[in-house]
């Protein structure tokens, strides 16, 4: 399996008070990729910090790790071919109004801070944002029964 077949998504507290989980899972799931790990959660101010590690020195780091800690977000591990490109690209660009339309923030977003969602950057970003919120026994390996309609033969391999 490559490194970038594994994602993590957040949906932020705007997106929880919007009611726009089953949205966001529903726009998943039609694409194509497989939820191996779901659940809510209140991260602390260490997950926040550790999540977050990159934009430690900017000035709204403190603000971003309040709002991101206000309420429960929805955390998911997502799996399927070149997962992480595939799911930024669904997600849209940061700022709202600026996000192409038909991705998540450009059909539902006009915020920077606001934006609904987050989703990893890269495999390594992936890598370490999951191990922040999930256990390795909250990750789940099943047979997935769409995959023979979803992928072709020769693609499966990638899967592996
Ligand atoms: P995301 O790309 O998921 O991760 C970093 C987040 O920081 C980003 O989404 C925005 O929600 C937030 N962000 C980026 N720039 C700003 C800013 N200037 N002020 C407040 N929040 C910001």
């Amino acid at each position: 399996m490559s490194d970038t077949s594994r994602t993590a998504v957040l949906v932020k507290p705007d997106g929880l008070q919007r009611g726009l989980i089953g949205e966001i899972i529903s726009r998943f799931e039609r694409k194509g990729l497989k939820l191996i790990g779901l659940k809510m959660v209140n991260l602390s101010d260490d997950q926040l910090s550790a999540w977050y590690v990159e934009h430690k020195d900017k000035s709204f780091f403190g603000d971003l790790k309040s709002f991101m800690g206000s309420m429960p977000i929805v955390s998911m591990v997502w799996e399927g071919i070149d997962a992480v490109p595939v799911v930024r690209k669904l997600v849209g660009t940061t700022l709202g109004r600026e996000a192409e339309a038909g991705s998540i923030r450009g059909d539902f977003g006009m915020s920077q801070q606001f934006n609904l969602i987050h989703a990893s950057s890269s495999g390594s970003d992936a890598k370490r944002e999951i191990a922040i919120v999930f256990d390795t026994d909250e990750l789940f390996e099943y047979a997935g029964v769409r995959e023979a309609v979803i992928y072709a033969d020769y693609e499966m391999a990638d899967l592996k």
